[in-house]
């Protein structure tokens, strides 16, 4: 497209709503995409941005098995979790919508009845795996197997997760059933097919020519793989519960496969926006006139620039601009994984720092600073708590906080808090150098904005608060304004050069607030106050201008935009990730321990009958966790405070691998008291609380189902 297009989609992957998702997520589909369409809404742009929760497919009815509980009880819980972290992190979508949603349902239907009645789709019967005890097929991720490629042996039937290669069943080398862990059958079913090898002609030249140039480097390779490496017939339904049905004769029984409904979910997003809003949806995805951005992470590549664009294709829907996708971002030395315990989970993050006393909003954008900072753009990348602490206290404490506090600072001191004269008969070469500074930024961060760049983008305007800073020194307002005539106040002379210096920071201080807006829009919000004036004067056209602030106009005084990070916050996430992988670790291994136990058909020990004598002999009381920490260099103990209500006591708990001490504060807890006191780590531990653990190890407080008064006693 070479002219301006009339209007933007842009979408971010639906998440699957199966847990909570980690900061690589974020940094990789969600932040990139939101400052994009921060810039395009600054920049007056008619632009919708849509994502939601991926509800369907495997992933789902997994989790729904490991936590014991339906679907739809899965998908409730975490799409109000996912929605909640995005709002919270500033990803400003027009709508967050999920797949479970009946407008979803009839536009995924009807999409396919589309093509199927087109006779766009192939029905074909083959062979595929079944588990015989579980008494269905098995596709997706109800298989697991060996990858053909890095020999990592838990691949999933639909993709090896550790090198990112998408894979088929029949791929896996040893496949084995997830649900009753046998080995599979072959059994004959029906499935309608999207024949993609019919579409490598289109795909070769809209990809590999088209957008040879355009696309990064990264997507392009890969699609040439999948293109050069044959394309095959793919099957777009399943022998499923969940999901949508299959609206065809023959489709009992059957869903459509996940990754055909879920794209669609963009579609349906839109159409219950245009809904909201009172707008028609259809020129967002019908005329050609609209630029279409898919924000994704790297292993939805094939999806999005293969079998998401013949699909729309066939179906006459305009295709993507562009797809900008990121590598991986790894966490201190190993891959994220959310299933390992080695990552950080928005919703934690969340926790940890924005909700509380000393975090806010300036967290959030500390965290969109770093992410974008060290944005996997072209190659993974990753994330350090040291790191995080470094970027954050150098750039924007350090550089960008700092020269704003300075001017608002001095502006006050030594021009009344008021918008100080600027006086052209003095004007030096320094004045004139910082002044081009903010006219030149202007087109840079715009260039590389509009090219995917973000980085980048964000690495000018943190320059230009630096060259700012810079000017500052060298013009030393203070020391000037010691040159003081009779009067103890600067001469005119003096006061003149000081007006100038800090008319030109002030006026760099609001075009900071525009540049910035993108991504770190809290930030530019609060300057705004500052500067007293409405969040209009961050339209992007604004940008570059040197007199957006009047002169006498008086501002508010200065406060701090962002905080420092300190050793401790650092030392307690590194901490705290060890602490959970270890937990996970544990458990994970327990599960496995378990299944191999109950395998094996090992009996639950049951203990010898006692009289009740022996019972009575216990005191057993409730009581209530005042406070907890850790005991230092025991991985494994607690230190916890007990109110009994005639007394408290110290009691030493071997469970610190269980439990975030912060978590299980107020809790109750059930506490045989007359237990003989115990040493451990020099702490004189007094009692014992009663926990439940289940077979894969994970323990719980014993507590009576409702709060009762400290020190009832337990019979
Ligand atoms: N749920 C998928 C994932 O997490 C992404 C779906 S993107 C969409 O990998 F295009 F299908 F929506
Ligand atoms: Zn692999």
């Amino acid at each position: 497209m070479t002219n301006e297009p009339k209007r933007y989609l842009i979408t971010s992957a639906l998440p699957y709503a199966n847990g909570p998702k980690h900061i690589g997520h974020l940094a990789g589909a969600y932040l990139p995409a939101d400052v994009y369409v921060r810039y395009l809404r600054a920049q007056k742009r008619d632009v919708v941005y849509v994502c939601g929760s991926d509800e369907h497919g495997a992933a789902i009815t997994i989790q729904a098995m490991k936590e014991n509980t339906t679907p739809r009880a899965i998908v409730d819980k975490y799409h109000a979790m996912l929605k909640s972290n995005m709002a919270d992190l500033g990803i400003s979508f027009d709508i967050y919508h999920r797949t479970s949603e009946p407008i979803h349902h009839e536009t995924a239907q009807e999409f396919f009845t589309a093509l199927n009645n087109n006779g766009d789709l192939e029905q074909k019967e083959t062979e595929q795996y079944y588990d015989e005890e579980a008494k269905t097929f098995l596709a997706d991720r109800y298989i697991i197997g060996t990858c053909p490629v890095c020999s990592n042996d838990s691949a999933y039937g639909d993709q090896c997760e550790k090198c990112g290669t998408s894979l088929s069943p029949e791929q896996l080398i040893n496949p084995r059933s997830t649900l009753s862990g046998n080995a599979p059958v072959k059994r004959a079913t029906t499935h309608w097919y999207l024949p993609l090898n019919k579409h490598e002609d289109f795909l070769r030249k809209w990809i590999l020519e088209d957008h040879k140039e355009d696309w990064k480097a990264n997507v392009v390779g890969q699609c040439k793989g999948w293109i050069e490496g044959g394309l095959l017939p793919r099957a777009v339904t399943r022998d499923l519960e969940w999901g949508v049905k299959v609206p065809a004769p023959g489709g009992e029984g059957k869903v459509l496969y996940v990754w055909f409904d879920a794209p669609i979910g963009y579609i349906s997003a839109t159409k219950q926006w245009a809904l909201d809003n009172d707008k028609d949806w259809k020129p967002y995805w019908q005329d050609k006139d609209t630029k279409l951005v898919h924000f994704i992470g790297k292993d939805n590549i094939v999806f999005h620039c293969i079998i998401f664009p013949v699909m729309l294709k066939l179906h006459g829907n305009i295709l993507p601009e562009n797809v900008p996708s990121n590598e991986f971002m790894n966490l201190e030395g190993d891959k994220m994984s959310t299933s390992r315990g080695w990552s950080i989970e928005m919703d934690d993050y969340i926790n940890d720092f924005v909700k509380k006393e000393n975090g806010g909003d300036q967290m959030v954008d500390a965290l969109r600073y770093y992410l974008t900072n060290i944005a996997p753009e072209t190659k993974d990348s990753e994330f350090t708590w040291k790191g995080f602490q470094e970027a954050v206290n150098s750039d924007i404490v350090g550089k960008f906080g700092n020269f704003v506090n300075r001017t608002f600072v001095l502006m006050h001191k030594l021009c009344n808090g008021k918008v100080p004269p600027f006086h052209t008969d003095i004007i030096d070469d320094i004045d004139s150098e910082m002044l081009d500074a903010i006219v030149k930024t202007k087109p840079v961060v715009e260039n590389l904005i509009e090219g995917y760049k973000f980085r980048d983008a964000l690495f000018e305007v943190i320059m230009l608060s630096d060259a700012a800073n810079k000017y500052m020194q060298k013009k030393e307002p203070w020391i000037v304004a010691k040159q003081v005539g009779e009067d103890g106040k600067p001469t005119a002379e003096a006061q003149k050069i000081i007006d100038n210096c800090l008319h030109i920071c002030l006026q760099t201080t609001a075009n900071l607030a525009i540049l910035i807006n993108p991504f770190l829009p809290f930030a530019a919000k609060k300057l705004c106050n500052l500067m007293k004036v409405v969040d209009k004067m961050l339209d992007w056209e604004n940008a570059g201008k040197t007199k957006l602030l009047s002169v006498g106009y008086s501002l508010r005084p200065p406060e701090l935009l962002f905080r420092k990070i300190d050793d401790t916050e650092v030392a307690e996430q590194v901490e705290k990730l060890k602490i959970k992988s270890e937990r996970l670790k544990m458990e994970n291994s327990n599960a496995k321990e378990n299944e191999k136990q109950a395998a094996e058909n090992v009996e639950i020990a049951v203990k010898p009958e006692i009289q009740f004598d022996d019972f009575a002999k216990i005191d057993l009381k409730v009581g209530t966790i005042l406070s907890a920490e850790k005991v230092e260099k025991a991985d494994k103990l607690l230190k916890l405070e007990i109110d009994l209500g005639f007394e408290k006591r110290t009691i030493v708990s071997g469970i610190a691998l269980h439990f975030d001490p912060v978590t299980i504060i107020g809790k109750q807890v059930t506490v045989v008291t007359n237990l003989a006191p115990r040493k451990m780590r020099g702490i004189e531990s007094n009692g014992m609380i009663l926990m439940a653990e289940d077979a894969n190890g994970k323990l719980r407080f014993v507590n009576p189902d409702e709060a009762v008064a400290n020190g009832s006693g337990v019979s």
